[in-house]
């Protein structure tokens, strides 16, 4: 009786060993050895904190779904926030992992360093970086956008403006390279198209060695009372936080934040939000965060989130973890030839695995599929822009939604069909945001507060 027990345990260990360790053959079988890819993340960052979840769970996800993609082994290192300690790390993947692909970068002057070393050895380096000129991207064909670009909210921004017909705005900015040629050409030909000047541009730097009091004072005598924030958030805290002392953050001043800020409202802290009560904020939206499979994925990358940094605040995935995510899977679809792929589990794979090289390139560029933040088509080299946003208002502890705007629609209350579009006029009594009122297409006045 013992004996037959025994062999029943002993046939259930053989055939959890086939199940287990099968993929391992199978993936050893299509090429041979393991194939190594790096992630180049800021280890101190919290977008670089999310990243790196994000693309170890691309790696188990795609192992579980279809096991014969679990040849590929990620290996990350830190950017430290500096393109030279980012083009080391690449260097060091490169030469001592021998790895076929690099993700990560989400900071375009890393990208940019690492992209002439992608270049010269020839290993595609996929960018999360969503400030990429196409310039850049035409300059270096090793280099692939995974991101969206949100250079679409310009004109968002300039219908905003455009809604009260205001003729003048004022531009605060955090003086990068980044800001000035990524962004900067679409602001201004949004605000061209509605015939808006921009009275004055303010750059500062993102650590002052100076005061934002006088920067702010200088504003305070120009004509211009609308201004236009395109900052890190760390900046805007800063600016926010002089202008509520300097009494800047009253009726007479309107304050509009680019979604590098209104993104990051729910992180600031108490003090700031009161600080900023009343801008309006322009901020990133994605249609696909209302499906299943990112609502389940949201849930497992908190817990896990939480787990490793339990003292951070907890908050739902940003986008760049959510693009580090689909990047990982891009490219292990790409080394293992399924970059179109219909059927994940689908191990009959007609394509040989590549290793890197000009070859895996062009497998990663024809890559079409649905990943976690939207259809993954990286022909041209970028994913294709983001064109939906949402409007909201600095509100008491958090902010408030008004509405969306996307590109060739304009303003709407709701995103979906139904939905009519049309403008919207926000404005307010005496203390500035206390009252709001959104005039809806069908002039019925809907009070909010
Ligand atoms: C690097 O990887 C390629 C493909 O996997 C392999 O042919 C080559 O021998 C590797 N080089 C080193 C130094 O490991
Ligand atoms: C990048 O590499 C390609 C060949 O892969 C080459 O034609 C091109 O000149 C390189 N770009 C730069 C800027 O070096
Ligand atoms: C909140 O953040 C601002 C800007 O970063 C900072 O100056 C301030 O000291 C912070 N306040 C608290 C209470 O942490
Ligand atoms: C694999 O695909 C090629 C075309 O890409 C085709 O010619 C070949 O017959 C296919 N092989 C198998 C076994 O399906
Ligand atoms: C929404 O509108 C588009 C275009 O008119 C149409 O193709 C789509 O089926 C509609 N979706 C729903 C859910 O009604």
């Amino acid at each position: 009786m013992l004996g037959v027990l025994l062999h029943a345990n002993a046939l259930r260990c053989i055939i959890i060993f086939i199940v287990v360790f099968s993929p391992y053959v199978a993936a050893n079988g299509n090429g041979g050895e393991l194939r190594p890819i790096g992630g180049i993340v800021d280890y101190l960052s919290s977008n670089g904190k999310e990243e790196k979840i994000a693309m170890e769970m691309a790696m188990e996800d795609i192992c579980a779904y279809a096991p014969l993609h679990c040849g590929v082994t990620l290996s990350f290192m830190n950017s430290g926030n500096d393109p030279l300690k980012a083009a080391s790390s690449a260097k060091e993947l490169i030469q001592s992992k021998n790895v076929s692909a690099i993700v990560g970068l989400d900071r375009w002057e890393e990208a940019n360093f690492v992209a002439a070393l992608g270049n010269t050895s020839e290993v595609p380096i996929l960018s999360l970086a969503n400030n990429i000129p196409l310039s850049t991207l035409m300059q270096w064909p090793f280099l692939v956008n995974m991101a969206r670009s949100p250079h679409i909210q310009m004109k968002a921004v300039a219908a905003i403006v455009q809604s009260w017909q205001w003729r003048k705005v004022t531009v605060i900015y955090e003086d990068t390279i980044s800001s000035v040629n990524g962004i900067f050409p679409y602001l201004i030909e949004a605000l061209n198209e509605v015939d808006v000047v921009i009275d004055y541009y303010l750059p500062l730097q993102a650590v002052p060695p100076y005061s934002i009091q006088e920067k702010l004072r200088d504003l305070q005598s120009r004509q211009s009372r609308v201004f236009i924030v395109h900052t890190s958030s760390n900046l805007a805290a800063n600016i926010f936080m002089e202008a509520k002392r300097m009494k800047m953050m009253k009726k007479e001043f309107v304050w509009i934040t680019t979604d590098s800020i209104t993104n990051s409202i729910d992180s600031l802290n108490s003090s700031t939000i009161f600080a900023m009560q009343g801008v309006l904020g322009v901020k990133g939206f994605s249609p696909f965060h209302s499906q299943v499979r990112y609502k389940e994925f949201s849930k497992r990358f908190k817990a896990r989130f939480r787990s490793k940094y339990p003292t951070k605040k907890y908050l739902e995935p940003g986008n760049y973890a959510l693009n580090a995510y689909d990047a990982v899977y891009t490219t292990v679809l790409a080394i293992e030839g399924k970059p179109n792929p219909r059927s994940l589990s689908n191990n009959l794979n007609n394509n040989t695995a590549v290793h890197g090289g000009q070859k895996l390139l062009a497998r990663i560029l024809e890559s079409k599929f649905m990943g976690l933040n939207g259809e993954v088509n990286l022909k041209g080299g970028t994913l294709s822009p983001s064109s939906i946003f949402q409007i909201v208002n600095v509100i008491g502890r958090s902010y408030l939604l008004l509405g969306y705007w996307s590109e060739g629609l304009g303003f709407s209350v709701k995103i979906d069909n139904g939905s009519s579009y049309c403008y919207f006029v926000v404005y307010d009594d005496q203390a500035y945001s206390t009252t709001l009122d959104i005039v809806l297409c069908n002039e019925v006045k809907h009070r909010i507060r």
